[in-house]
């Protein structure tokens, strides 16, 4: 088993996940790529903008997971572990490399790369698609808090390298969730992402949730540990780190 990764690239886009889809209700098959140097109109995670300059990482893949949507949480958590192998191997530092949940990839404490997934389901609400749009700074990123990966490289990096081994990690963990499950992954995840104990808050605008971080449950859904010492399972919303 394998996926046959097929990969459309263009000069510039609106955003790779809008041509994705539009390749997906025509009925392209799972591993269909599609890469653009620049997007004029690039999203992230709760609809935020996603600066798309040439120099960095643009790519949206497709996959067509047969699950419910309660996977979809395990899904994020496969990309950033498998984002994060790949670049574990392309730095200087690999302990440099860490994640937050839910799939964050950072480089020195600073963000790195990003996952947007967004999915469709069909007429018995079982998954017909998932778009899973991963963005990395290569060469450049926001002040303060982004990192680029080419300032913590070994050697000189090329884009299609990075996107080469990022499709290679995580076609290996998509097979290995669909032969063996969640259990293993999850497992790597937790090794690279923000120890049990730390102080987080999680959510999004005024709902937060504040204590420390515990664990992942099966679903890829987070645990907190709240001040009072009850846990918490969030399966949405941005962690922040306490310092
Ligand atoms: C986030 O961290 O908020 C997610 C960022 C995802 C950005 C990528 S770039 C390729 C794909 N196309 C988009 O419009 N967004 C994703």
């Amino acid at each position: 088993m394998n996926v046959n990764w097929s990969i459309e690239r263009y000069d510039e886009v609106h955003s790779t996940q809008d041509e994705l889809k539009a390749l997906a209700l025509k009925g392209a098959g799972e591993g269909q790529v599609v890469t653009a140097k620049s997007q004029n109109g690039g999203r992230g995670r709760h609809g935020r903008v996603w600066v798309s300059e040439p120099g960095n990482l643009y790519f949206s893949l497709l996959l067509r997971p047969s699950c419910g949507l309660n996977a979809i949480g395990q899904l994020a958590l496969i990309v950033g572990a498998s984002i994060g192998a790949a670049i574990k191997e392309l730095v200087l530092e690999p302990d440099d490399v860490s994640l937050k949940w839910p799939n964050d990839v950072f480089l020195g404490g600073k963000k790195c790369a990003g996952i947007l997934i967004e999915t469709e389901l069909d007429s018995n609400n079982i998954i017909d698609w998932v778009a899973v749009g991963i963005g990395v700074n290569i060469v450049r990123a926001p002040k303060e808090i982004g990192a680029a990966l080419s300032d913590y490289a070994l050697s000189d990096i090329k884009i299609e390298d990075v996107q080469q081994s990022i499709l290679n990690e995580i076609e290996d963990r998509y097979l290995q969730w669909g032969a063996e499950g969640f259990a293993a992954i999850k497992a790597e995840w937790l090794s690279m992402a923000h120890p049990v104990g730390t102080p987080i808050t999680v959510g999004a605008g005024k709902h937060m949730a504040r204590g420390t971080f515990h664990d992942i449950d099966s679903h890829g859904s987070l645990i907190l540990r709240d001040d009072e010492g009850q846990v918490r399972t969030l399966s949405a919303g941005d962690v922040h780190i306490q310092e």
